[in-house]
């Protein structure tokens, strides 16, 4: 027999990046996030116990930093048309709140942005998208013996500056806050957005 070979074909991307002046940005939506509770009431999305805001934020300059990062993945993606910044929101998650499993439907690419997060606050976790590879699972070596490329799930430990941009069909959950000081340190409070291709026009 020559090499067995073995093609790999779909792949799920996640991109992530570290913003620039995170420390800077992240003080200001923090004030902007602060002023904004005191004056709205929340929506009932993926949060278990946590504030979700409404969607409708229009806040510079985080949306510069994702639409500019938005400009490199189409490309990356060999997208034809640019995709508009729809919705953005953000997330206080308290201790032993979470976010359940979700997608984020009628979108295209979406993603989360990390201002603070305190020890043990809650990992993002992402599933095989692949719906048909769960009716088996056989059994594997350990996931740190083991290539990534084997994995059935993953996840990422969140760190303030954090931005992913994942497509919006692929269905993540956030774990429970398990942070044990009390008060506003507690919290682990995160932004989240929408993107859709403008291919109508
Ligand atoms: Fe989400």
């Amino acid at each position: 027999m020559t090499n067995l070979d073995c093609d790999y074909w779909f792949p799920t991307p996640i991109y992530r990046t570290m913003v620039s002046n995170y420390q800077e940005l992240n003080k200001e939506l923090l004030l902007l996030i602060r002023e904004h509770k005191e004056k709205n009431e929340g929506i009932q999305g993926s949060n278990i116990q946590g504030y979700h805001s409404k969607s409708d934020l229009q806040w510079e300059p985080i949306a510069k930093v994702l639409c500019d990062t938005m400009r490199k993945i189409e490309q990356a993606e060999a997208l034809t048309q640019p995709c508009e910044l729809v919705e953005l929101w953000y997330n206080i998650n308290p201790p032993q709140s979470h976010n359940a499993n979700h997608t984020h439907p009628r979108c295209d690419w979406s993603g989360v942005y990390y201002i603070q997060t305190p020890e043990n606050s809650g990992m993002l976790h992402i599933d095989d998208p692949r719906d048909r590879a769960h009716m088996t699972l056989p059994k594997q070596k350990p996931a740190k013996d083991i290539s990534p490329m084997l994995w059935r799930t993953t996840h990422y430990q969140p760190t303030p500056g954090m931005l992913l941009f994942f497509p919006s069909w692929l269905s993540h959950s956030v774990g429970i806050n398990l942070n044990t000081n009390t008060g506003d340190n507690a919290d682990r409070i995160s932004m989240s957005f929408n993107f859709i291709q403008g291919w109508f026009r």
